[in-house]
């Protein structure tokens, strides 16, 4: 296999890539990814042992790569541009999570405000209930289509383990689809309630990251934390602590995922108290 694409019979287009092009982190090493546009394809790709990537928006993938094939899902379960006005919806699982919150504030819509300015796909969003302290992804969620073991299983919601930045669902399970249900309002007032998630994030770096590194204890925030150990600016090669936000690692340039692990590793040990990575970590 080269970098060049192949076609294989069941429509899946294959090709060996960095996964640094397809994480927001920008680091990460090669894997052969399947992308795929519909059921037959996807049934073929997660016939061996597979990752799923969604927008990448949580990976800290190692500078090896990954031995499992990645299976990402394609324009066929994008489902952004035919989102309307419809409250009760099923959406593809790689529609982008960004589009839709866009979409549904004008659409006067409620349900996904929460989630304004999380870069995620609409698969990653379930498998990691993405949220903020407004809501979260299960707010809204009713039922999903999950591919297992070469069926596709529908699954209500309260079937996935939905807690705070994590999921159980099936073992090798891909998300295909999701079911959501927003409540008809007006596009003032779903502006008006994204105002308050908006103003949170304005500290947050634009700078290439995976979002927030670590989980927030109980109680607490592990940018708290970290800023008051005095570790903003705590730098390992490219990989640094954003001076915005100490629980945003940045990558100025030429990280590596070495970079990346040392750095937190450095961070875990001089905060003097436990702090879990709510990154997903593949091939380390
Ligand atoms: P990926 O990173 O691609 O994958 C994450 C996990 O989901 C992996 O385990 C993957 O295997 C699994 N997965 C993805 N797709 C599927 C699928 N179809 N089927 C089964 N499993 C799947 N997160 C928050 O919760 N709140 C925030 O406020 C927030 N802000 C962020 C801001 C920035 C600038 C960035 C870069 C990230 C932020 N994040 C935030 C983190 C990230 O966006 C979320 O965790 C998001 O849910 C990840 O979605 P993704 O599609 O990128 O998933
Ligand atoms: N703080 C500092 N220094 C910092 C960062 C934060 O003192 O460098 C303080 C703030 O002043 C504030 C408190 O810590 O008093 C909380 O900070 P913030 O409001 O920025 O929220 P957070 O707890 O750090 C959480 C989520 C974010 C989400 C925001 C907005 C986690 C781990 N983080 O951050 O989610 O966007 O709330 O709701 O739950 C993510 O999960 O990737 C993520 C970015």
């Amino acid at each position: 296999m080269t970098r060049e694409q192949t076609v294989h019979p069941s429509g899946a287009i294959v090709r060996i890539r960095p996964l640094a092009e397809l994480t927001t982190l920008r680091v990460g090493g090669p894997a052969e990814v399947w992308e795929v546009d519909d059921l037959a394809a996807a049934r073929e790709a997660a016939s061996e042992p597979f990752l799923a990537l969604g927008a990448g928006s949580n990976l800290l993938v190692s500078d090896a790569g990954v031995n499992e094939r990645v299976v990402k899902l394609g324009r066929g379960f994008d489902d952004g541009r035919a989102f309307g006005a419809e409250a009760d919806v099923w959406l593809g699982a790689a529609t982008p999570l960004p589009g839709l919150v866009r979409r549904a504030r004008e659409a006067g819509l409620s349900g996904l405000e929460p989630l304004l300015g999380i870069p995620a796909a609409l698969g990653g969003a379930i498998a990691m209930n993405a949220g903020t302290r407004h809501g979260e992804m299960s707010d809204t969620l009713q039922e999903v289509d999950i591919l297992v073991n070469g069926n596709v299983e529908r699954l209500p919601a309260d079937a996935l383990g939905l807690a705070y930045r994590r999921s159980s669902l099936p073992k090798g399970g891909l998300l295909l689809r999701a079911r959501l249900a927003l409540t008809p309002s007006t596009p003032e007032r779903v502006a008006a309630a994204m105002a308050p998630v908006d103003a949170a994030r304005q500290g947050q770096p634009k700078a290439t990251s995976a979002g927030c590194a670590f989980k927030n204890p109980e109680g607490d925030s592990a940018g708290r934390i970290i800023d008051a150990a005095g570790l903003k600016g705590l730098r390992v090669g490219d990989a640094m602590v954003s001076h915005e936000h100490a629980n945003f690692i940045v990558n100025l340039g030429a990280a590596t995922a070495a970079d990346v692990e040392a750095l937190l590793k450095e961070i875990q040990e001089r905060v003097g108290q436990p702090l879990e990575v709510e990154w997903q970590r593949w091939g380390v």
